[in-house]
This record gives structure tokens, sequence and C-alpha cells, in this order.
């Protein structure tokens, strides 16, 4: 009998499988409605619009499209996103932009850059699963920061690093997801955005700026990025065109100062030498005939009313003294039960009842969340929403009755 595991790394050894993951398998049971996963709806996805983009890319670029690319991406697409950038308040150029295999490869790349074994970071309570494993990969210590109505709270931040220097811990960066926070919902106002930057320059630390949701806005105008606020090239900013887009195309980027993009592109070159080439034509191409910013009006105009739909359904179904802000964009209501349930367990019967969704313990580094749960409510058809919160509604009270007995 082989035993391969004691050749592995320690690091490997420390890995954990991501929760999502595991959840999305069971959530392929088709009869499940799952609230689970942060997909986009696939009725969103503009097939048609898509195979004319990809017929023109393949008989005007094929040749380019279908080779290697360079490690930091197709200069066009660069090119076309840092013009996209600039009306949103960040001063670019093409070559300060990398594109990633995803923003999930972005996230990697920044924990091998900054993170030694034992270093660290800093994060929301409650933040993004993804990032944590990625952080986690490098083996390094993640503190939380607790969020609140606007988002990362800046005045535990400062305390938090204060102590954490006193105890000659410099942290090495502030992982922050700003607008429509995934899971949370919330979306940081200005002010608070400059008082982050206020404190990274303070302390000379670096910001991480993860921005997937920005561009989902269904009743607040837009923010500007922190990114928009940074003089001393410390944000490195982080966005995707998984879900404004397609998540299958693996497209993200980032923006960052000359120097962390210089080192950045060497830390991917290891990861996968260069990004989808086939699908940053596609992109450049779909974007260049003015389709993606219709797109995006159109998954506004599908996502506010499931929105709706699930804040409605929430206040029919759901026991009271249940916690939901409302979310102003993205794609997540992050909802708390009444104490007692443990969001965990609770997904056992919930599957038994075939809803899914992602317990709150997931999104913390701390032993927090455990009352709280993750919806999507992009995915799901509108029926389907409502059908899925009813279940849900009559688990948790089900599981209320047994904790009154
Ligand atoms: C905050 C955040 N960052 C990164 C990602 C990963 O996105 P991508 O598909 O670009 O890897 C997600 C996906 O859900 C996310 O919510």
């Amino acid at each position: 009998m082989s035993n391969i595991e004691r050749l592995y790394s320690d690091r490997a050894g420390k890995m954990r499988k991501s929760v999502i993951r595991e959840l999305l398998k069971v959530a392929q049971d088709p009869e499940i409605i799952s609230f689970a996963g942060g997909l986009p709806n696939p009725k969103s996805f503009p097939i048609n619009d898509l195979v004319g983009v990809i017929k023109s890319v393949l008989e005007d670029h094929g040749d380019d499209a279908l080779q290697y690319g360079t490690t930091q991406g197709v200069k066009g697409l660069r090119e076309i996103i840092a013009e996209r950038a600039y009306k949103e308040g960040i001063d670019t150029t093409a070559d300060n932009i990398i594109i990633t295999s995803g923003s999930q490869q972005a996230l990697d790349t920044v924990g091998k850059l900054f993170l030694n074994p034992g270093d660290t970071a800093l994060v929301g309570l409650p933040t993004y699963l993804g990032g944590i494993n990625a952080f986690k990969s490098y083996e390094s210590n993640l503190t939380g920061i607790p969020l609140d109505k606007d988002g990362m709270q800046v005045d535990i931040l400062d305390e938090t690093i204060k102590k954490l220097l006193k105890n000659d811990i410099t942290p090495k960066f502030i992982y922050v997801v700003p607008t429509f926070q995934n899971p949370a919902g919330v979306i940081m106002p200005e002010s608070r955005r400059k008082n982050l930057i206020d404190i990274a320059n303070e302390y000379d630390i670096v910001i991480i700026e993860d921005d997937p949701y920005g561009k989902l806005a269904y009743d607040v105008p837009h923010v500007k990025p922190i990114k928009a606020f940074d003089d001393e090239g410390r944000v490195i900013y982080i966005s995707t065109f998984s879900k404004i887009l397609s998540p299958g195309f693996r497209l993200a980027w980032t923006i960052a100062s000359d120097k962390l993009t210089r080192k950045m592109i060497i830390c991917k070159q290891a990861l996968d030498l260069c990004t989808n080439t086939f699908t940053q034509f596609i992109v450049r191409e779909f974007i260049r005939r003015g389709s993606l910013d219709l797109h995006i009006l159109k998954i506004c105009e599908m996502y506010k009313p499931k929105r709706d739909i699930m804040m409605e359904a929430l206040e029919n179904y759901f026991p009271e003294g249940y916690l939901c802000n409302k979310p102003k964009g993205g794609m997540f209501a992050w909802v708390t039960l009444p104490k007692g349930i443990d969001t965990e367990i609770l997904f056992l019967d919930a599957i038994k009842s075939k809803v899914a969704y992602v317990h709150g313990k997931a999104f913390h580094v701390d032993d927090g969340g455990s009352s709280s749960m993750r919806l999507n409510f992009s995915y799901s058809s509108n029926d389907q929403i409502g059908e899925g919160i009813k279940r849900l509604g009559n688990v948790i009270e089900k599981k209320l009755e047994t904790l009154t007995v």
C-alpha cells in the first residue's frame, strides 16, 4: 500500500477543501433550489451575441487568439479596461493592468507576493471564502475586522493594527471587498474608503481591493473605488468579468503601481504562463461592439427584482427576529437567525427539504457567523426564489420548535 501522503509538503497538508465547492456539488441535484453558489443567472448569458463575436475573432484574429500570449495579457483588452477604469476615477494605463485567470488567481498571486508562513493579513468579519483560502494556502494568519452596515469598521481596524505592531507584527495587507460585499452585501461609503487609505498610508501597508460586484448596483449611484484615492501606489485593485459577463471565460484583471505590477507578473508566470488568450480576444471584441454595457444594464434589470422577491419572501416566510439588510447591489443577502440556531447544522435539514445556502461560519476567520447564512439571489428563477425561501422558512420554524420544547 502506498503512503504518498507522507510526501506532501507541510503547506499542502494544511490545505482544506473549499466549503463552497463542496456545497456546489450537493446543490447540483436538480431538485434542490440552490442559494449557495455565487453564480450568475445562466439565462443572462448573451449566447447569440457571443456566437457572432467568436466567429469574427476566429476569422479576423485566429492566429493570435489561439496562440500563447504574454503573461500580462492581451494589450487591446488591457487598453479597454484602462479606459473604463478611468471613467470610474482610476487614472491608469494598460501597462499597470494584468489580466488574470479569474480574480481567484489574482488573490493567490497577492498571497504569493506578500505572505511568508506565519505572516498576518487583515480581512473582514465576514469575508469572501475564496480570499481566506487563497491567503491561508500561504500559511498566513488572518485577523478579522468586524463589519457594520458600511463595511469594514475602520476604527477597529486602526486599533487592531496598533495592537499587532505593539507585538512586533506588521500586517502585510488589508483585504477588503468594499462594494456589495460578499457575503454581507454592504457598501462602504466614500468617506470610509478615504479613512481606509489614510490608515494604510499611516502604517505603510497594502490594500487589496476586490471588486467583482461594483457594476451590479440596483439602488445606489456609483461609489468610486478605493483605488481612486490611492496617491501612494499601495492599492492593488482586482475586478472580474465573471459576474458581469461569464465566469466560464475565467477572466479578471488587476490594477497596481508599476513596481507591484512587475512583481505580480513574475508571480503569475509560474501559475499559467498566460491567461486564456482566446477568451481575452472575445471579451475585447464584445466590449468594442458596445455590448458589455448593455449587458450589464440587462443583468441589473434581471437581478433587482430577484433581490426584491427574496426580501419579500424573507418577510413572509422567515420567523420573527431574523436580521437582513436589503442589499443595494451584488448577488447576496446575508441573514442572521435568532440565537440558538447553528446554520451549519441546519444545512442538513435544509438539504433534506431540497434547499441550499452557505452557512455563515465559512466566511469567518474567527468562530463567528454560526447563526448567519448567505443567500444568493441571482441564480434561481423568480418562482424558485419564493419557493426556496418558503422551504427554508419551514426548516427554521421546525428547528425553533425543537429549541423551545
Ligand atoms: C469577492 C470575490 N472575489 C473573487 C471572486 C472570484 O471570482 P472569479 O470568478 O473572478 O475568480 C468571487 C467570486 O464569487 C468573489 O465573490
